[in-house]
Parts: structure tokens; sequence; C-alpha cells
């Protein structure tokens, strides 16, 4: 791949197009417009600093990293890319949006795929161009971090195309799982009801936030806790997961916990608003509860 079309900014968007970037490919990012993929290509430059700053990078890798990725105003320059990566909120009405829009740019040999966390490839194949180059590429936060990449070919998905998209998660120095298209494939499908348990453990007060991620981190030496996990991935996409599997397989075992509804019903979706079960406005998070 020479070149990757990451659509969609926030957090994992920005993680996926640095470390694409880092590993060499140029990259066009796109948000709803242009200012707001130049914002995010601005917190790159400030994450790739950071690592300079730690002597983890030279200047002049940072700075060759970040003039890789070009932040684009539409998706009329995507007609380059040999993937486009769509990384957007995990809604499908949006998601379907973006492959429709993208799908009139995807070069004829170029794969489409999705970070969906969870909603079903063979779907979502169906709003894309081509649902044989159609694939989920599951990318884990941060991106820049994390050894993982899952990949999930749909039932329509061409061989060829999940053998190159093995080739490309491999050669950003990440591991792969290949998964079949299952509700929440295989790590969401494990950790998301781990954060909602974490959470009716909260609501029914059988333990405060701190205790309950001590108890994992601890106990069970995770690197973080279920809450304070779920404020970094986000509260309102832990309950889009958990919705997902919930409808999905209309099995009870994952309905939402109310308390996380109530959460993401408040506003406080976590460390992007500043609150969420830890409050960030000071030095150090403090638990909320
Ligand atoms: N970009 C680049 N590097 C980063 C980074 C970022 N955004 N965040 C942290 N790092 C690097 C640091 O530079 C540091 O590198 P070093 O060890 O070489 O010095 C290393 O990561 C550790 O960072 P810190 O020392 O600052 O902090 P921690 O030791 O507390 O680690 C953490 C932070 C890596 C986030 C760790 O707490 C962790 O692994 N947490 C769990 C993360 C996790 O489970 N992610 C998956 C979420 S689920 C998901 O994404 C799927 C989705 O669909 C929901």
């Amino acid at each position: 791949m020479d070149t990757v079309a990451v659509i969609g900014a926030g957090q994992m968007g920005s993680g996926i197009a640095q470390t694409v970037a880092a590993h060499g490919m140029k990259v066009l990012l796109a948000d709803i417009d242009l200012a707001t993929a130049e914002k995010a290509r601005g917190g790159i430059d400030k994450a790739l600093g950071r690592l300079v700053g730690k002597g983890k990078l030279e200047i002049a890798d940072a700075e060759a990293t970040l003039a890789r990725i070009e932040a684009v105003a539409d998706y009329a320059p995507m007609e380059q890319a040999d993937l486009i990566i769509e990384a957007a909120t995990e809604k499908e009405a949006v998601k379907k949006a973006i492959f429709e829009k993208a799908g009139e740019r995807l070069a004829a040999d170029a794969i489409m795929a999705s970070n969906t966390s969870s909603i079903p490839i063979t779907r979502m194949a169906n709003y894309a161009p081509d649902p044989a180059r159609f694939i989920g590429l599951h990318f884990f936060n941060p991106v820049p971090v994390m050894q993982l990449i899952e990949v999930i070919p749909g039932l329509a998905t061409n061989e060829t195309v999940t053998e190159r998209t093995c080739a490309f998660a491999r050669a950003l120095g990440k591991e792969v799982v290949l998964s079949q298209d299952e509700p929440g494939f295989v790590v969401n499908r494990i950790l998301l009801p781990m954060i909602n348990e974490a959470v009716f453990v909260l609501g029914q007060s059988t333990a405060g936030i701190a205790d309950i991620d001590k108890g994992c981190r601890l106990g069970l030496n995770h690197p973080m806790g279920p809450l304070q996990l779920a404020d970094f991935v986000g509260l309102d996409t832990c309950l889009d997961i958990i919705r997902v599997l919930h409808e999905t397989t209309g099995d009870t075992k994952y309905r939402p916990a109310p308390l996380l509804v109530k959460y993401v019903e408040a506003g406080w979706l976590g460390r992007k608003t500043g609150r969420g079960f830890y409050d960030y406005s000071g030095e150090e998070p403090v638990p909320t509860r």
C-alpha cells in the first residue's frame, strides 16, 4: 500500500493516521470538514512531539511522519488511495453515508475497510460499491502502542482482499487476529461484557470506582481497571458496542447496565468530555463515586 485514506479523525482515526504515516505510507485524513481534519493533524503533531521529548523518536522522523499526512476537505483525493479506512463514530447511519459517498471515489483495485468495534461487516458491505473488497480492520486504542489488529472478512469478502489486508496490518508492525463476522468479533465480545458488568457492580454499590478498578489492576494484572478503560474508550462507544451485542444476539446477558445509559445520557462520556467515572478536571483523575 502506498496511500491510505482515513475517514474520521477522532481518537482512533488520528492514531491510525499516525501509525500508517510512521510506517512510510502517505495518509489522506478526512473528517466532516477541513478544519476538523487539520485540527486532528495538529493533535498528531503534538503526539509525535511528545515521543521526541521522551527521546523515542528523532525530530527528522517526526517531521517526515507528519509531512506524509495530508488533511483533506472532501473525498475527491481518495481516488489515489489503495485502502480507505473508515474510523467514524460507531453509528451505522453515519458509516453508511461514508461508504456510499467515499465509495464513489474507490479506485478499481482499492480496498474499503471499517474500523467498526462491533457492527456486522457483512451487512455494511452492502453500503460499499463492491462487497468483495470490503473488510473489517479493527484497531485498538492507543493505536500507536497496541500490538493487535483484528481483521474481519465479511461473507462476500474476497480471499485476496483478506490477505492484502492482513499484510497491511503486519506492515504496521502489528499482530493479526482473524475473526469471523460475529457480534463484537473476538476482543470486544469479551471486553464489553466485563466493562458492562463493572458498571453493574458499581450501580449495585458492591464497591466504589477506585476499588473496582484497583481489584482488576492488582487482582488480574490489567493495566487499567474496567471503569478507567471505559472512560478511555468513551462511554458512548462502550454503550454502542454493548447495544449491538444485545440487539444482534438477542441475549439478555448483554443488556446495558442502567448506570452506563445514565452516564451517557448525562453527557459524561469519559476522558474526552472531562468527566466519566472519573473527573479529569484536575492534575490526576478523581473517582466520582
Ligand atoms: N501514542 C503513542 N504512544 C503512547 C500513547 C499514544 N496515544 N499513549 C501512551 N503511549 C506510550 C507511552 O509513550 C509509553 O511508552 P514507553 O513504555 O515506551 O515509555 C507507553 O505507551 C506507556 O504509556 P504511559 O507510561 O504514559 O502510561 P501507562 O504505562 O499507564 O500505559 C496505556 C498507558 C498503554 C494506555 C496502558 O494503560 C494500557 O495498555 N491500557 C489498556 C489499553 C487498552 O486496553 N486498550 C484497548 C481498548 S479497547 C479498544 O480500543 C477497542 C475498541 O473497539 C473499543
